[in-house]
C-alpha cells in the first residue's frame, strides 16, 4: 500500500518526561513540544495529507497542577495569537474540537481569532483537540440529536451513522492513522468515533523528539500496513 493517510491524528505525549530527563520543569517540556509541533506542521505540508488532528489538552488534563494548567493555557494563547500565524501563509484552516467550559476567556478568544482568520483557507485542515474527550464528544452529539428529535426536525428512524457524524464537533473524514509518541500504548479518549478503523503507531520517542525524520518513518510504517476494514484481501477471498 503506497497510499497516504487522508486524516492523521497525533497524540503528543511525553513532554513532561522529556523535561524530567533533562532536569527541566514540565512547562519547559511543553514549550519544547510546541516548538517541535511548529516544525512538524511545516513539514507535514510537504506531504499531501489534507486533515491533521492533534491532541493538545484532554478534559482530564484539568486534573494537573494549577501551575501546569495555567502554563499550558498561556502557551495556547501565545501559539494561537502569534506563533501559528505561519499557518495562514501555508493556507491551513484551523478548527477546534472540545468543550468551551471551563476554558479561560483569553484562550477562547485566541481560538476564535485563529479560526476566523483561517476559515477561508483551502489547504489542509488542522483540527486541534483542546479540552477534548472522545466520550464527551459522543455525549454532546447525542444531546444535539435528542434536541432535534424533541423539536420534531428529526425522526428516530432517520438516525444512522451519518446523522451521528454530522453532530460531532467537526465534519472530518475518518482517521486513517493515529500516532502516539512516548511509547505509551493507549487511546486515552482520543477521537473514539473517528478512529474506528484507524491504524495505530507508537514510536518510542517523546513528542519534542518526534521530528521530521520520525514523521517520515511513521508514514513508511503506515504504508506497510494491510488495511482490510473487517473484510479480507481480494486474492484470499476464494481460498
Ligand atoms: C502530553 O505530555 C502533552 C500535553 C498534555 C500537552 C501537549 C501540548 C503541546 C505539545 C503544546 C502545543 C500544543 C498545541 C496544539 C497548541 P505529558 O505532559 O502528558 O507528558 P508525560 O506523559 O511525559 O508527563
Amino acid at each position: 500500500m503506497e497510499q497516504l493517510p487522508k486524516h492523521i491524528g497525533i497524540i503528543m505525549d511525553g513532554n513532561g518526561r522529556w523535561a524530567k530527563a533533562r532536569g527541566l520543569k514540565r512547562s519547559q517540556g511543553h514549550i519544547a513540544g510546541a516548538d517541535n509541533l511548529k516544525k512538524l506542521l511545516r513539514h507535514i505540508q510537504k506531504w499531501d495529507i489534507p486533515y491533521i488532528s492533534i491532541y493538545a489538552f484532554s478534559s482530564e488534563n484539568f486534573k494537573r497542577s494549577e501551575e501546569e494548567v495555567s502554563g499550558l493555557m498561556k502557551l495556547f494563547v501565545t501559539l494561537f495569537q502569534k506563533e501559528f500565524q505561519f499557518l495562514k501563509k501555508e493556507n491551513v484552516r484551523v478548527c477546534f474540537s472540545g468543550r468551551k467550559e471551563p476554558l479561560p476567556e483569553k484562550v477562547l478568544q485566541s481560538m476564535d481569532k485563529i479560526q476566523e482568520e483561517t476559515k477561508l483557507a483551502t489547504g489542509a485542515t488542522l483540527n486541534i483537540c483542546l479540552n477534548y474527550g472522545g466520550q464527551d464528544e459522543i455525549v454532546d452529539a447525542m444531546k444535539k440529536i435528542g434536541k432535534q428529535l424533541k423539536d420534531g426536525v428529526l425522526d428516530i428512524n432517520q438516525i444512522d451513522r451519518s446523522v451521528v457524524e454530522k453532530n460531532l464537533y467537526q465534519n472530518l473524514p475518518p482517521l486513517d492513522f493515529v500516532i502516539r509518541t512516548s511509547g505509551e500504548k493507549r487511546i486515552s479518549n482520543f477521537m473514539l468515533w473517528q478512529s474506528a478503523y484507524a491504524e495505530y503507531y507508537f514510536p518510542e520517542v517523546y513528542f519534542p523528539d518526534f521530528n521530521e525524520e520520525e514523521f517520515d518513518r511513521a508514514i513508511e510504517v503506515y504504508q506497510s500496513r494491510d488495511r482490510r476494514y473487517g473484510g479480507i484481501k481480494d486474492e484470499n477471498k476464494n481460498s
